[in-house]
């Protein structure tokens, strides 16, 4: 008997153990509880396409929400998101509950056909639990605490608000468990999006504990941190600080590591909150709304996830022409980490927050916005947000109602794109992007680990933008591909200056050439291992021996017009942007193209060599390698050098624009699966524009066959039935 119940609490334990140990223990790697592996080719298993909007209860009285469920199902609204921000109307006192105005509103709209996505609502800790644990708040790098008054200003590491945070989940858990109209979760909102770091004392401990983890030997930190440089050894590790960059640089090795603390505690406070979601009805969906700073997305943080939403804010880019090129990068990248996304906030109307106040979307404008997200892969929108607030941070941010109730031309455009998606929406589900070009981007570590020091240099992620920008606005299916995701059908693949490089990578890469691609390989790419130290082999480091190449001498080029560095590419002649190296060449390897320097006498464009001098040196070469090739890049890839190296690439890639015949002002994407085609064409310009030489099929937005005539503003959605190529 006694030996039965010693089983029965040992198994007990296991099991709750099991289930919790790695919610307790920050140090263990966390168990993934999300059900599907990530990649750029990913759909989404939702069974609709969910579209509607944020939506605030809380903030208004019940005479003005009163025809919100009509007007929402007359837009075609199936779906709101609610609570993210109402800790303090949900739980006003410490452990006493109330959700009724979210009972209320969740039946209200469900009657509608609208069903609601919550939110736990740790971004914005009560003012009770603030006074209760003063503790609790982040403190930034001059050890000031944040105040309260505003949000996120709570510390993920804190054990404290962990278990508050724990406790309200669970409550909302539990009480909304058995509601048919609640479809799934959004976890706290935009994690690190305001602010990522923090060096309290909960923060302090918790960092060492996860040195202590990673390392297991202090001595094996010093070695790995190069601790032997400024007299930075340490002997235990509670001695080791959280960094911060007074009074001068602090070492890389150390930033970045506190850099992935910061996402790993993240992604232990986010786990805890899926852990109990999932226990409460497996049947929930589970996603958070990014992406912002220190977060490894591809990592364990959206492995938890049923998948990722990301909140598009194309209008903080000023510039109406640069627009769609840079709101479809940051569509291209998120897809890239994890598949398919949702977006849980679209922008509907000008944003306005402290010192600025966006562009209204002109007419159209926002229905433009909304397809481009779709056609970049999202399978659900909402937009941001129903109605205007009138008081608070963000009065002025306007959503799809104004102020004053009424719904106007912004309702109208939402109600159009709604009676679209009627078609669309279900057409769109289970396709996924093609990518005939891509750019590496989305590694962690690549990233972060450039920070620390940049050397004045763009991020590895800014120059994608600008290899990016260059193929999208020449019409190619480009996209943002890691190295370690599926590489089919991608023809043409750029590595931009990841100096941050794993050796794993390179027979991937190796086979990815082998098979036919071309591989573009940026200047810095592999000169540094994954702890931030610079790699003892010649640059490109383990690349060198594909790309057959070495780094014999390289610079920052820092005043161009006055030190001018060209090379020229076939008949151009461009200035070198940023960096140069002097490349020597395996006999093998081809060169594409050559230095000019200032040392020659006729001037920077002169051939004539004079010795000593690196004019004439290669810049650029290229190796064949089984059905393909790789390039190598002495200088940063910014859009002069892409653009001037483009007719090279493409020919030796074989990729081609979507639609040749489609003016440069229409965005093409295709979305496909083994069936299907889905062409998105976007009018940006003023005009009606013809596209020539226009898929066969059928135009899901007017629900009759496609003639290639596209209004100025306007979207066209083609399905045709069978693949290209
Ligand atoms: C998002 C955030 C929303 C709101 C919106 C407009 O980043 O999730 O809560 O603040 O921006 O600023």
């Amino acid at each position: 008997m006694k030996l039965c119940i010693v089983l029965i609490i040992l198994c007990f334990c296991a099991i709750a153990g099991g289930a919790l140990c790695s919610e307790r223990n920050p140090k263990s790697r966390l168990t993934p509880l999300g059900r599907a592996n990530l990649s750029h080719r990913r759909p989404l298993n939702l069974d609709r396409f969910l579209f509607g909007a944020p939506y605030y209860p809380e903030h208004w009285d019940a005479e003005t929400r009163k025809n919100d469920a009509d007007l929402m199902a007359a837009a075609g609204f199936n779906v709101v998101r609610m609570a993210e921000f109402a800790w303090d109307r949900m739980e006003p006192k410490e452990g006493k509950y109330d959700f009724s105005i979210f009972d209320e509103t969740i039946a209200r709209l469900g009657a509608k056909g609208v069903r609601t996505i919550l939110c736990t609502p740790t971004a914005t800790p009560p003012r009770w639990l603030t006074i209760k644990h003063p503790d609790i708040v982040r403190v930034d790098e001059n050890g000031v605490p944040q105040a309260h008054g505003s949000r996120q200003h709570c510390c993920h590491a804190s054990e404290t608000l962990r278990r508050y945070s724990r406790r309200i989940t669970q409550a909302m858990a539990e009480h909304f468990r058995d509601n048919p109209n609640v479809i799934g979760w959004q976890t706290d909102n935009e994690f690190n999006c305001q602010f990522s770091e923090c060096h309290c004392d909960s923060c302090q401990k918790a960092f060492v504990e996860f040195l202590r983890d990673k390392y297991g030997k202090i001595e094996e930190l010093n070695r790995r941190w190069g601790t032997a440089f400024w007299a930075q050894s340490y002997s235990r590790f509670e001695d080791i600080p959280t960094p911060r960059a007074k009074p001068t640089y602090v070492n890389p090795a150390h930033a970045l590591d506190y850099y992935r603390f910061i996402s790993h505690t993240v992604a232990v406070f986010q786990h805890e909150q899926v852990g109990i979601l999932r226990r409460a009805n497996p049947k929930w969906f589970v996603m958070h709304n990014g992406v912002f700073r220190h977060i490894d997305y591809r990592g364990e943080f959206s492995k938890d996830l049923d998948f990722l939403g990301f909140d598009s804010y194309p209008l903080f880019d000023y510039s109406p022409a640069s627009r769609p090129r840079t709101s479809a990068f940051r569509l291209d990248g998120v897809r890239g980490l994890t598949g398919n996304f949702i977006v849980p906030e679209q922008q509907s109307g000008p944003g306005g927050q402290g010192n600025y106040f966006h562009d209204n979307p002109e007419p159209g404008e926002l229905r433009l916005m909304t397809y481009r997200s779709i056609a970049h892969g999202a399978d659900s929108l909402l937009y941001f947000r129903w109605r205007t607030c009138r008081f608070g941070a963000e009065e002025y941010w306007c959503g799809i109602l104004d102020h004053d109730n009424v719904p106007r031309r912004r309702y109208e455009e939402v109600k159009q794109v709604g009676s679209e998606l009627k078609r669309v929406g279900p057409a769109v589900l289970g396709t996924s992007v093609r990518v005939d070009v891509a750019v590496a981007t989305g590694d962690y570590s690549v990233e972060d680990g450039h920070l620390p020091l940049t050397l004045g240099l763009p991020s590895p992620g800014n120059v994608a933008a600008e290899i990016h920008g260059v193929l999208f606005t020449r019409g190619y299916a480009v996209g943002c591909v890691h190295p370690e995701d599926d590489l089919t059908g991608v023809k043409l693949y750029f590595i931009p200056h990841w100096s941050l490089f794993k050796p794993e990578w390179v027979p991937i890469l190796e086979k990815y050439v082998k098979d036919g691609g071309v591989l573009v390989i940026g200047a810095r790419t592999a000169t540094k291992n994954f702890d931030n130290n610079v790699v003892p082999e010649t640059p490109p480091g383990c690349l060198a021996e594909l790309a057959g190449v070495h780094v014999a001498e390289y610079s920052k080029i820092n005043r161009p017009e006055e030190r001018p560095i060209r090379l020229t590419i076939g008949e151009s002649s461009v200035a070198a942007p940023l960096w140069y190296e002097v490349l020597d060449s395996a006999p093998e390897t081809e060169v594409l193209a050559r230095w000019r320097d200032r040392f020659s006498p006729t001037g920077p464009d002169s051939v004539i060599l004079v010795p000593g001098s690196f004019a004439d040196t290669p810049a650029i070469t290229c190796r064949k390698l089984g059905e393909g090739r790789v390039i190598y890049v002495g200088t940063y890839l910014m859009q002069g050098v892409v653009e001037a190296l483009l007719p090279m690439l493409t020919e030796a890639s074989g990729v081609k624009p979507l639609c040749p015949g489609a003016p440069p002002a229409v965005e093409v994407t295709v979305r496909e699966n083994n069936e299907t085609q889905l062409w998105f064409f976007l009018n940006h310009s003023d005009q009606d524009v013809k596209i020539s030489e226009a898929p066969v099929g059928r135009n899901l937005i007017t629900d009759e066959p496609f003639d290639g005539a596209l209004p100025r503003n306007g979207v066209a959605v083609i399905l045709t039935g069978a693949s290209r190529e």
